[in-house]
């Protein structure tokens, strides 16, 4: 043992090259030696740069893998990695880990690769080290199929390290895209991710952000204002809830880190830990047979009326649960994971209440993307459809809806996994194709007595199809109240789509659970696969 504290070696902090000087060559000076090193190692950057992380309303890169990861689970590895960088004097820098706190842990009993941004140590950026450290936990969860979570916050490139930093990202970004449909990824944002480096959340299945304190934007606030003139801050630019509400590029908006870390744990404990498993399940006292007296009277006599989705879906789901993906986007359509009998289930539902439940740009891609990882991970969809149809307009045509609508239709379309449809009411034109048809291999297909199945509503309906009659009528406001009428009982209704086979069941809406569990039952063993391809064209 040393008798006093070793002389530190350079003043740039605590945690620089040789950061102890010099110990006993015997046997208790090492031990005593790594003992030191390690206390170093969890300081990250030091006293100083943690209060201010803390200040900010920031917890650190570990305090943060000990909220995310079961107690005491965590297996750091990598500690001892330190840049090679020697410009601007960066050999006299060094931090043991290099800025990021890398390794793995258990989630719920289940393995996941974590990373985690130190943004203590030069701001979190990522060196060629950085990402390395980076690239070999991703590696171990490829290889042995587990979850990858990472926690950004960083300033991006490691500006002193010029391109070796690009191209670090860029293996990232390879290595991201190979590892998706592989193992769920998961980007939590809880400080600045700009540049370049957000395309590594971006190709991640899921981003969330914590509201006030991370931010994501591809240029900052001073390169727009040089460019384009427009001064915006931080928060309107690139805050949670830009992302969350307006640009759809984030998936959850957390009050805070904590709230943030859990709700990652609540959201893992649905998938499985790879593509070739299954999502644990998860024990229930809720009954498969247990009946809902609302659901049969939810529906609004008047087709015009709105209802809530919401409700539905709290009707049929074990214990109401229900995790939302995207709450704050595109509410015209609701995605996210429920459990049914215990097992996971990815539901996706037209929103009465919004929008009328159309289908737009955004909540077709916002679906679209859902639908698909669902079937990347084997867990079965279950859609609640009311949709009176594409949403008209000429910003949606210039926008591309029949791109972006088509996304959706390929989505469902390619999808394996089982399939169930309940059309609650409106089921019109394209969308009734796209929404987990029969045709489009739904394999159980139910509709409530209030279902209506045809090309378009009534009143568009009689509109084209008597226009010379209503043109020419004495009374073109009976003629055509009477016109819609008729034309609602002939097509209004589920039976016509029954009589062909389109539908499997018109089903009491008070049994829709037992009926869903049931199914879901079947069609556990369900196997089917898609012809041989290197990989579709979806619309993009
Ligand atoms: C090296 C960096 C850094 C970076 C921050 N630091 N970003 N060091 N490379 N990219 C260092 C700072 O010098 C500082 O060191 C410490 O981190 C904390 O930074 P502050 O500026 O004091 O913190 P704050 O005020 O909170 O501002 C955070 C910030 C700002 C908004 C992130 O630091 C910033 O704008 N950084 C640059 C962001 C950027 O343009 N990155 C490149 C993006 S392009 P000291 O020693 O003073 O504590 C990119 C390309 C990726 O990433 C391409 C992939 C294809």
């Amino acid at each position: 043992m040393p008798k006093e504290k070793p002389k530190k070696q350079n003043t740039t902090s605590a945690n620089s090259v040789d950061p102890l000087g010099t110990y006993p060559h015997d046997t208790a000076g090492k031990v005593r030696r790594i003992e030191d090193l390690d206390a170093i190692a969890m300081e990250g950057g030091g006293k100083v740069a943690i209060q201010k992380q803390h200040d900010k309303g920031k917890l650190t890169a570990r305090e943060r893998m000990g909220l995310l990861l079961d107690k005491g689970s965590f297996d750091e590895i990598d500690k001892w990695v330190r840049h090679d960088c020697t410009n601007f004097g960066m050999e006299n820098k060094k931090f043991l880990g290099d800025g990021v706190v890398t390794g793995t842990g258990f989630v719920g009993g289940r393995p996941v690769a974590v990373f985690s941004q130190d943004f203590t140590v030069f701001g979190g950026s990522l060196s060629l080290m950085h990402a390395r450290k980076i690239l070999k936990v991703m590696d171990i969860a490829m290889k042995c199929g587990m979850p990858v979570v990472g926690l950004n916050d960083s300033g991006g490139a490691r500006i002193q390290e010029g391109v070796t930093s690009l191209g670090a990202y860029a293996d990232i970004f390879l290595q991201n895209t190979l590892a998706s449909g592989v193992v769920p990824q998961i980007s939590v944002i809880m400080g600045p991710c700009a540049g370049g480096a957000v395309y590594s959340p971006a190709i991640t299945d899921f981003i969330f952000m914590v509201e006030g304190t991370s931010h994501m934007f591809v240029t900052g606030p001073d390169v727009i204002k040089t460019v384009t003139h427009e001064e915006v801050t931080f928060e309107d630019l690139g805050g949670a809830r830009v992302h969350n509400e307006i640009s759809g590029v984030a998936h959850f908006n957390c009050e805070d880190e904590a709230k943030c870390l859990a709700d990652v744990r609540t959201l893992l404990s649905y998938l499985p830990s790879n593509n070739l498993g299954d999502a644990p399940e998860v024990e229930t006292n809720d009954p498969s047979d247990r009946e809902s007296a609302l659901l049969d009277t939810i529906i609004p006599d008047s087709p015009e009326k709105p209802y809530d989705m919401y409700a539905v879906i709290a009707e049929v789901v074990d214990e109401r649960k229900f995790f939302e993906v995207q709450a704050d986007y595109a509410q015209n359509i609701i995605v996210g994971f429920a459990r049914f009998a215990g097992r996971s289930a990815g539901i996706v539902a037209q929103q009465p209440s919004a929008m009328a439940g159309t289908l737009d740009i955004a909540a077709s891609i916002k679906g679209a993307r859902f639908v698909r990882f669902c079937d990347a991970f084997n867990i079965p969809l279950v859609t609640f459809e009311d949709v009176p149809g594409f949403l008209p307009g000429v910003n949606q045509e210039h926008g591309g809806i029949i791109k972006h609508g088509a996304k959706l239709l390929y989505a469902y379309c390619e999808a394996t996994v089982p399939k169930i449809t309940i059309i609650t009411r409106k089921a019109y034109g394209g969308a009734y194709d796209v929404m987990s048809s029969k045709h489009i291999r739904g394999d159980v297909n139910y509709a409530w007595p209030t279902a209506e199945i045809a090309v378009m509503g009534p009143e568009g309906a009689v509109n084209i199809i008597y226009r010379k009659e209503l043109a020419e009528a004495e009374d073109p406001a009976a003629l055509r109240k009477q016109l819609v009428e008729d034309y609602r009982d002939l097509f209004a209704n589920p039976y016509i789509a029954a009589e062909k086979g389109y539908l499997d069941d018109i089903i009491r809406p008070r049994r829709t659970r037992r009926r869903i569990i049931r199914a879901l039952e079947i069609l556990k063993t369900k196997r089917q696969t898609n012809p041989p391809k290197k990989h579709g064209n979806i619309p993009l």
